[in-house]
């Protein structure tokens, strides 16, 4: 089976930071989205702002993207996204956090198409570079797709570039499965233009599996690749006809070791360490005794408890593999 576009890297609120973005490429990521930046802190410049928008030669190309509710203010942002060398400006209209919802901002948009698409068209005038949507399936439950569907036909219309959609409505959040028959309606819906398939893609398997069931051009790796940074390469080499290996405890040390670093660099030690706690959790399952490696994550505070884990729990030469 053919790859067509490479694997992506979902934009996932405090996740895809500069650190990881740059761990998930030196893995085989080819395109990676930042997490969404609300307009109005993009505009403001303010450090929490500096750190979310980081850049690194190596991060290329980029999506950032935007989150909001006005026209004008998602326009001004994205110009200033533009001017800080995003590749790409994306569009959140599928956020379900209660908190985004109440301000009428990301999925509540699904609910307000003629909004949604004044976003668009003023984003589109405001910057040169490809922009692209995130959909979910629609506001609640019973919606049948058909708003959706709108927006996109008219994002399309104005020249966005690609859509992403994922298949589940905002009420649903994350709950039920997401409606991959969904992505094969808009393949069909959209036959020349470029349709990323989200929700549900959890193993390598599981990206293999979307391409094929639904046509999509490509996936989004989102809480699939969430401490799995080799999942990228591995659904290359699924697709390859090769085996499923996890990596070698001293290869999740390397790139323990590696993304704490960059981190550091991106967030200064304190933040590192919070951030990375969570990265933490992830990164356990990977290894053959997740309880006791999560519960040590849990614990990190210093930079120097981080190390320590690594050095005490992922020595190749430890009885973690055998005992
Ligand atoms: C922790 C977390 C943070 C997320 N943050 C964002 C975000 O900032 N922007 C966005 O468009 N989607 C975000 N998402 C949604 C994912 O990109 C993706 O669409 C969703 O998780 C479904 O894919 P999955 O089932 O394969 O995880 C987030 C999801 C998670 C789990």
């Amino acid at each position: 089976m053919e790859v067509h576009l490479p694997v992506v890297l979902a934009p996932l609120a405090g996740y895809s930071d500069l650190a990881y973005r740059r761990i998930c490429r030196e893995l085989g990521a080819g395109f990676a989205a930042t997490e969404m930046l609300l307009d109005r802190t993009v505009l403001s410049g303010r450090t929490d702002c500096k750190r979310l928008t980081a850049g690194h030669p190596s991060d290329h190309p980029l999506a950032g993207q935007l989150i909001g509710s006005e026209p004008e203010d998602l326009a001004a942002a994205a110009g200033r996204l533009d001017a800080m060398g995003m590749d790409v400006i994306d569009l959140n209209f599928g956020c379900p956090v209660r908190k985004v919802l109440r301000r009428g901002r990301g999925g509540r948009l699904l609910g307000d198409a003629d909004r949604a698409v004044r976003i668009i068209r003023r984003v589109k005038e405001a910057t040169g570079r490809p922009v692209t949507i995130k959909l979910r399936r629609g506001l609640t439950e019973d919606d049948d797709g058909s708003v959706c569907l709108n927006i996109a036909a008219e994002a399309r219309k104005l020249g966005v570039a690609a859509v992403r959609v994922h298949p589940r409505s905002v009420e649903a959040g994350y709950r039920g499965r997401a409606d991959w028959s969904f992505l094969g309606r808009v393949r069909r819906e959209f036959p020349d233009w470029t349709v990323i398939g989200s929700g549900d893609v959890l193993t390598p398997r599981d990206a293999l599996r979307m391409l094929g069931e639904t046509g999509v051009d490509g996936v989004a790796a989102a809480r699939g690749a969430l401490g799995n940074p080799w999942f990228f390469a591995q659904v290359a080499r699924l697709a390859e006809g090769g085996e499923l290996e996890p990596p070698a405890l001293c290869e999740q040390a390397a790139v323990l070791r590696r993304h704490f670093a960059y981190a550091v660099e991106v967030h200064g030690p304190r933040q590192a360490c919070r951030r990375m706690r969570s990265f933490g959790i992830r990164y356990s399952r990977m290894h053959p005794s997740p309880k006791a490696i999560r519960a040590a994550f849990v614990a990190v505070r210093r930079p120097e408890d981080w190390q320590r884990v690594v050095e005490e729990f992922y020595d190749d030469d430890s009885d973690w593999l055998t005992g």
